[in-house]
């Protein structure tokens, strides 16, 4: 069958038995909170998890890696795969369901049909080293919003384009799901949690929490009234010499990922990538 029990937690692994569960949990009163996840949980997946719980009765957390945002010479093969652990931590959260499709269940033979988002998408941010990235993202996020029809979905800041994309596009398509951003979980030196910093060794794992330095001290510049274009040359300066391979260091307006160069013009966000050694991390921060 397509649904194992295990305690409280029900694992759900087909859309047919997904619409029972749903059909028989759903009361006109209760509200439904999706949190869609690749897995491999740590305390910033858990945050948006609380979050869930506090808004809906309902939580259903989705585990899936969804090959179709991955580029072929991407890390999708050996991305960390935890699942007994993700549903003992899901268990122990008292989570209700979680969605875990097999490949072949989200994306049967013959599957033909891939959004193709732009605005936000098309910031010249991750897409620009991820071209196919936000694609992937949209039509997975898209089916996960049919399958479930939350009347909440929640999504880290950390991954701040992505949620400024699944925002937009819930809104294009008249999916009537709200769609929270939950601040970003840190580690006491700063680091943002990722499912892939289990990739850097003990030198690299020393050296990454300067992203978060250095996008707090050029946030503090920019507020105090230093030029937003000499902050963030300094800003690449301090990323070089800390030993990172920088992809990008920008400042964009808040909402419509839009360049700006005054807290005049309009809430700004700080967001920069960069890779060390092999691993490619990401974060950003309001000013
Ligand atoms: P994944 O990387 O597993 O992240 C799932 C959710 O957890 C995303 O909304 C992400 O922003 C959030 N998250 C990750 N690290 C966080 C942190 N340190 N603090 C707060 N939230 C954090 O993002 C994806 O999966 C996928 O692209 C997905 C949306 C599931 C579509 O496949």
């Amino acid at each position: 069958m397509g649904t194992i029990r295990a305690n409280r937690l029900r694992v759900i692994r087909t859309v047919s038995s997904l619409r029972r569960a749903l059909e028989l949990h759903r009361r006109p009163s209760e509200r439904v909170a999706l949190v869609p996840t690749m897995g491999a949980l740590h305390r910033g997946h858990m945050a948006l998890v609380r979050e869930a719980q506090r808004r809906s009765k309902r939580v259903i957390v989705s585990i899936f890696v969804n090959p179709t945002q991955f580029a072929p010479n991407e890390d999708f093969a050996s991305y960390p795969r935890n699942f007994s652990t993700d549903l003992k931590v899901l268990r122990d959260a008292q989570v209700d369901f979680v969605w875990a499709p097999p490949v072949e269940v989200m994306y049967p033979d013959g599957f033909a049909t891939r959004l193709a988002p732009e605005g936000a998408a098309k910031a010249d941010l991750e897409d620009r080293f991820r071209p196919h990235f936000f694609g992937g993202v949209a039509t997975v996020v898209a089916k996960l919003f049919t399958q479930v029809s939350p009347d909440f979905a929640l999504f880290g800041q950390k991954d701040y384009q992505q949620l400024r994309v699944v925002t937009q596009m819930a809104k294009d398509l008249d999916l009537p799901v709200k769609v929270i951003g939950v601040p970003t979980v840190r580690e006491p030196d700063g680091l943002a949690l990722s499912s892939r910093n289990v990739y850097l060794s003990t030198t690299e794992r020393a050296v990454a929490p300067m992203i978060h330095r250095v996008l707090t001290s050029c946030a503090a510049r920019i507020k105090s009234g230093e030029k937003v274009d000499r902050v963030l040359n300094v800003g690449r300066i301090e990323f070089d010499l800390a030993g990172f391979a920088l992809d990008y260091l920008e400042a964009r307006h808040a909402m419509t990922l839009a360049p700006i160069s005054s807290t005049k013009d309009g809430p700004i966000r700080l967001l920069a990538a960069a890779r060390l050694g092999k691993t490619r991390l990401i974060d950003n921060i309001a000013v």
